[in-house]
């Protein structure tokens, strides 16, 4: 596993890209993103929800969760790049979808929200590139309801043996490029989440080429 880039570089890295990070990511990963995205909306979002969008970026999943929600429904946007969430609202705002959807700047650490303020969390992507992504995963189940539904797609090493040497080499030269990874690794989570009062609905590896991502659905526990 690559060690992950340093979070002032994280944000500065997003703060560069934002312009290019939606075509960048879905064309990058030959739409495995939105893949995983639809898929976590589908089996995680109910229409009258609120819904928190952790290191939600520029809103790629947030804004299609969004169309499923009714007048109820709404969704927050978290994400510590300034540029990303700029990006986010205007993408709104261009959707109409501005009364449902809302941002707010700040850390996947420190999320700045009391306890169990959401009824769901989805983490698309977004504990990729942090270097304790368990103590985010912490974070996301503290501002969520008991009996709440996180819903959660990280990059993830392929279980074939070729494609996992190929992953490893395309990983490589990509690291070499931030604002080309996005400080994005392959990560695996799964060990440190059966450690916690959780209950896993689903875990599953989806992928394609080099590009594979785990989709590991939990419900609180008390
Ligand atoms: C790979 S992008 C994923 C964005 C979005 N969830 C998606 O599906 O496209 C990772 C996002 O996490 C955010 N991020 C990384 N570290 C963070 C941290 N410590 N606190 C808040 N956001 C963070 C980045 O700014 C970026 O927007």
């Amino acid at each position: 596993m690559k060690q992950a880039l340093r979070p002032e570089e994280v944000k500065s890295i997003y703060n560069q890209t934002y312009r290019y990070y939606d075509m960048l990511h879905t064309l990058g990963t030959f739409r495995m993103d939105e893949k995983g995205r639809k898929y976590l909306i589908k089996k995680v979002v109910q229409p009258g929800d609120y819904i928190l969008d952790a290191g939600g970026g520029t809103g790629l999943t947030a804004l299609r969760a969004a169309k499923r929600l009714n007048k109820k429904g709404k969704i927050v946007i978290l994400d510590f790049s300034e540029k990303m969430l700029e990006k986010a609202r205007e993408k709104a705002h261009k959707l109409n979808l501005g009364q449902k959807v809302e941002t707010k700047l700040g850390d996947l650490y420190k999320i700045p929200f009391a306890d169990e303020t959401f009824d769901s969390v989805l983490s698309t992507y977004s504990t990729c590139p942090l270097d304790q992504p368990i103590d985010a995963v912490k974070e996301m189940l503290r501002v969520m309801k008991n009996n709440g539904i996180l819903g959660i797609a990280h990059s993830t090493d392929p279980k074939n043996k070729i494609a996992k040497w190929l992953s490893s080499k395309i990983e490589r030269i990509i690291w070499k490029f931030p604002n080309v990874s996005f400080g994005c690794r392959n990560i695996e989570l799964i060990e440190d989440i059966r450690k916690l009062n959780v209950e896993i609905l689903e875990d599953k590896i989806i992928g394609f080429a080099s590009f594979y991502f785990r989709i590991i659905i939990l419900r609180k526990h008390k």
